[in-house]
C-alpha cells in the first residue's frame, strides 16, 4: 500500500478555549497536541503565537505585551498603541503579536559610531540612531511561528500543522 504524503498543507484543528477565556488586552498560554500556544486578545481580535521564540528557542509567549515606544530624543518619547510587540523574557527581543515579524532600526545597524572625546558630541550621535517614528523600522531577520485562530460560537479554535504536532517540549 502506498503512504500517504503528508504536506505542509495539512493542518488539524483544535478547540482551545471559550471566548472568554482569553480577556480584551491580554494573552493566555494553552497546551494544544503537545505544543504551547499563546492566544493574545487584541481589542477583541484573535491571534496565536507558538510559545517558541526563534532566537535561542525561549518561551515566547510568557513575555508582556506593550505598544511600539519611540523616541527622536530624550524627552520625546511617544508611544504607538496599535502595535502590539511581545517581549521574550530571555534575551527581550521584540515580535509584533499580529504577523509574528521581529523589527530592527536600520539605522542602527547601518551607522558607524567614532569615538568621540566630547561627551556632548557623542551624545549627539547616538540621538540620532533613535528612530524618529515607527515606519522607520524594517522587518528583521526573525519570525515568531504564527497560528491561525478562529473565534467560532463560544470556542477559540487553533489550526496547527499535522506533521510538526507533539514535538513541543512536554509533549506526551
Ligand atoms: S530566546 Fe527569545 S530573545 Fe533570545
Amino acid at each position: 500500500m502506498e503512504a500517504r504524503k503528508k504536506t505542509a498543507r495539512e493542518v488539524e484543528r483544535h478547540i482551545v478555549a471559550r471566548v472568554g477565556d482569553v480577556p480584551e488586552g491580554e494573552h493566555r498560554i494553552f497546551s494544544v497536541a503537545g505544543r504551547e500556544i499563546g492566544i493574545f486578545n487584541v481589542r477583541g481580535e484573535y491571534f496565536a503565537l507558538r510559545n517558541r521564540c526563534p532566537h535561542l528557542g525561549g518561551p515566547l509567549c510568557e513575555g508582556e505585551v506593550l505598544g511600539l515606544v519611540y523616541s527622536s530624543k530624550p524627552g520625546d518619547v511617544r508611544f504607538d498603541g496599535s502595535k502590539r510587540l511581545i517581549t521574550c523574557p530571555w534575551h527581550g527581543w521584540e515580535f509584533d503579536v499580529k504577523t509574528g515579524q521581529s523589527y530592527f532600526n536600520p539605522r542602527l545597524k547601518a551607522r558607524r559610531y567614532t569615538v568621540e572625546t566630547s561627551v556632548g558630541e557623542a551624545s549627539r550621535e547616538r540621538q540620532e540612531a533613535v528612530p524618529e517614528n515607527p515606519d522607520e523600522l524594517e522587518p528583521g531577520p526573525y519570525k515568531a511561528e504564527v497560528l491561525q485562530v478562529k473565534e467560532e460560537g463560544e470556542y477559540l479554535v487553533v489550526a496547527m500543522p499535522k506533521s510538526t504536532a507533539g514535538r513541543e517540549r512536554g509533549a506526551s
